[in-house]
Order: C-alpha cells, then structure tokens, then sequence
C-alpha cells in the first residue's frame, strides 16, 4: 500500500468534542446530507472523502460548528443530539438490554393485565408491552373467548406472521397429528418453529376451552438459562454457541428447514437469540465454521460433545427453579419474546375439549408500538 501524503498543517485534526471526524462526517446533519423532512440520508458512504479531519468553531448555544477537510464541507451539530449518541448500545435484544427472571421473580404467576384496561388505556398497553419487551412475557386476561380474537390481540402488538399454517392456528387434539402439539402429550420447554429464518419472534397463545385437569403451561427464560450454562459449564455454553444445528419441519404443503446455533450471541459474545426444539432438532452434522468449538475434532468426538452440551442446556432448561407454571383460563391470551422465553405444557385427556389458539408476530413492531406510545407527553 503507498503511504499516502501527509495532512498539511491547516487541515484540522482527527476528531472534535470527543467524535472521530471521520464518524462527525458520516453523521452530517446538514441539508446536503440528510433529506430535512424524513431525516434520511442523502449520500452514500462513497460519496464522502476516504480521509476526513475536522475543525471546530467556537461552541455556541449548545451548538457545535465544524469545517472538514479536505472538501470545506460545514456543519453544525448539535450538543444534545451528540450527548444522545454516546448512551448505551442501541441493540435492545440481547442479555445486556433485558431483566432477567426465575421462577421466584413472578409469584403471582405472569406479569398480567386485563385486555379491555389495555385496550383502553395507553399507559397501561405500554407497560404490558414494555415487560414483552424486558422480561419476554405479558399475560392478557378477559379477551374474549372467541374464534380469531388472537388476531386482534396480535394487531394491538404489532403485526401478524402468516406461516403455513396460516394466520393462526388452532392447537387442540387431532386424529392425525402433523404436530405433537395436536395431541395431548406433555411438551417440553421449547421455542416455537426454529426451522424457520427469520424466526417469528412473538408468539401469542389465546385459551378458548381449558382442560379439564393438565395442560398447564409452562414458561422458562432461556436467556437466564443459557446465562447459567455459561456460569457453570462454559465449554458447553462455547460448543452451543458456535455450533450451526438444523432445524426441519415437513408435511404435505410445506418443507422448512433452518441452520442456526442453540445459543445466539452478538458479536461481543452476549447472548441475544435462543432456538431450542427437540422435535423438529436434526441429526447433528459436522461442518461447523474452521476452528469453532465443535468444528475442529474429529466427528465423532465432536458429536459427542456437542450432545453432551445440548443435555447440560436441557437439564438446566428444566430445572423446577426456573420454570414459570400457570394455567391459562379461557379468556387468557399470553405472548411471549419466542427467541427468548421457552413454553412448555403438561399432558392432559385427549379426550377434553382443550382448545387453544395461536399465532406469531415480531418484536420491531412490539418495539415500535411502545416507541408511539412513549411520544405521548400526558397520561391517557
Ligand atoms: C405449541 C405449544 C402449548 C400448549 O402449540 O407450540 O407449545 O399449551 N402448545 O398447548
Ligand atoms: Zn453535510
Ligand atoms: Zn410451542
């Protein structure tokens, strides 16, 4: 690489207030830079100069006036907007951005809320909105129990996620199951439809018939249980993560498959997506990345240790300490963050008249209705 000229004397220097000029620049507020009425950006990373420095004007008014070189480009920005950008990181899914729960968290059973309060009542949609979005669970009692009303439960979160199996589904017992949910076999914890990429990331279950005994539910927070496999196993919790696993789900119109690791973490290694089923979970194969965990043995002990892990994941998953039970009532409609939460059931008659109905939505719009909601500046 030919080293590259230096700067003259007069071009500024390579940051200001504490940014890079080269971030200054890509940030430009200027009419130039970004459309002033959708707050878009006009230019792209090309259009600007591979090398940036910046000079500072006098701060006045809270506002901070710069010149870039090499082009004389000007700005002002302003004090507040860049106090706002030196916060937290802006990525709200993962481990850093939640609260963690056990069992011991939620005595009283899930943090509920009663469907016409909500539907009422902005401050009240955006607190049972806000603990999907934290805790990964919100409980809606006294929506009506009728066919199609976790329809209407989903519009208020978000929007729905039609799949193959429709707009929504009905979980009740079948003569022929295509899903074991169709039966009324236990269900261990585990979160739904990991065969599909993207994943649904909301899933709402709405009781229209209980059983008449079982069938409680169950739900565990996989993001404080993959935090406890890290503690207490950290090469599991290392085979997990790195770790690509299939997912497959077929029937007569639809042949899914996805390929992703049990544990997903962000690039700074926190944990930000769990996928858990032993149903539609494929025989392991080798082919990992180069160098990952299980990657770089020979196949068999890499099988080996990557079930080994799995079970470590699965008995923590199931200890009793974890697991958040309840019995949905008819009228009861739960959502829950389905790349976070596991939910699980007991058995019960497959003779009864149990009868659920579900269906997936997605965290943007959960995140994005509680945005709207914040921008109200009174209580309604
Ligand atoms: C499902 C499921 C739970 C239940 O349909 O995916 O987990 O309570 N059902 O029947
Ligand atoms: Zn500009
Ligand atoms: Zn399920």
């Amino acid at each position: 690489v030919p080293a590259l000229p230096p700067e003259p004397p007069e071009a500024g220097l390579d940051q200001a207030a504490g940014f890079a000029a080269a971030w200054l620049r890509a940030n430009c507020p200027c009419r130039r830079c970004r459309d002033p009425h959708s707050g878009q950006r006009l230019v792209s990373l090309t259009d600007l100069p591979a090398r940036v420095r910046v000079t500072a004007g006098p701060e006045s008014g809270g506002d901070l006036p710069v010149t870039f070189w090499p082009d004389g480009h000007q700005a002002v920005f302003s004090r507040s907007w860049l106090t706002q950008q030196s916060g937290p990181p802006a990525d709200d899914r993962t481990e850093a951005a939640k609260r963690l729960w056990t069992r011991a968290d939620f005595p009283a059973g899930p943090p509920a809320w009663p469907w016409p309060e909500y539907l009422a009542r902005a401050a009240v949609r955006e607190q049972g909105l806000t603990a999907l979005l934290e805790e990964g669970l919100m409980l809606l009692r006294g929506v009506p129990a009728e066919p199609g009303a976790v329809l209407t439960v989903a519009a208020s979160l978000g929007f729905v996620r039609e799949t193959n199996y429709g707009r929504l589904f009905d979980v009740r017992v079948t003569t022929t199951p295509s899903n074991l949910a169709f039966t009324g076999l236990p269900i261990a914890p585990h979160t739904d439809n990991p065969y599909r990429d993207p994943v649904p990331t909301v899933q709402l279950l709405h009781c229209l018939e209980g059983a008449a005994a079982g069938g409680d539910s169950g739900l565990v927070d996989g993001f404080a249980a993959a935090g406890l496999l890290r503690q207490e196993n950290p090469a599991a919790f290392g085979v997990l993560a790195g770790t690509p696993v299939t997912f497959a789900y077929a029937d007569a119109t639809a042949e899914l498959r996805a390929t992703r690791p049990l544990i997903g973490l962000d690039p700074a290694g926190r944990i930000r997506e769990v996928r858990f089923n032993n149903r539609s979970m494929q025989p392991w194969r080798p082919g990992g990345p180069a160098g990952a965990a299980a990657g770089d043995r020979d196949p068999v002990a890499a099988a080996a240790a990557f079930y080994a892990a799995a079970r470590a994941f699965a008995e923590i998953l199931a200890r009793p300490a974890l697991m958040l039970t309840f019995r949905l009532e008819p009228g009861d409609c739960v959502a829950f963050d389905n790349t976070r939460v596991l939910h699980a059931r007991t058995g019960f008659a497959a003779t009864g008249t149990r009868h659920l109905q579900g269906c997936y939505a997605d965290l943007d719009g959960v995140s994005s209705a509680v945005g709207v909601l914040r921008r109200r500046t009174h209580d309604a």
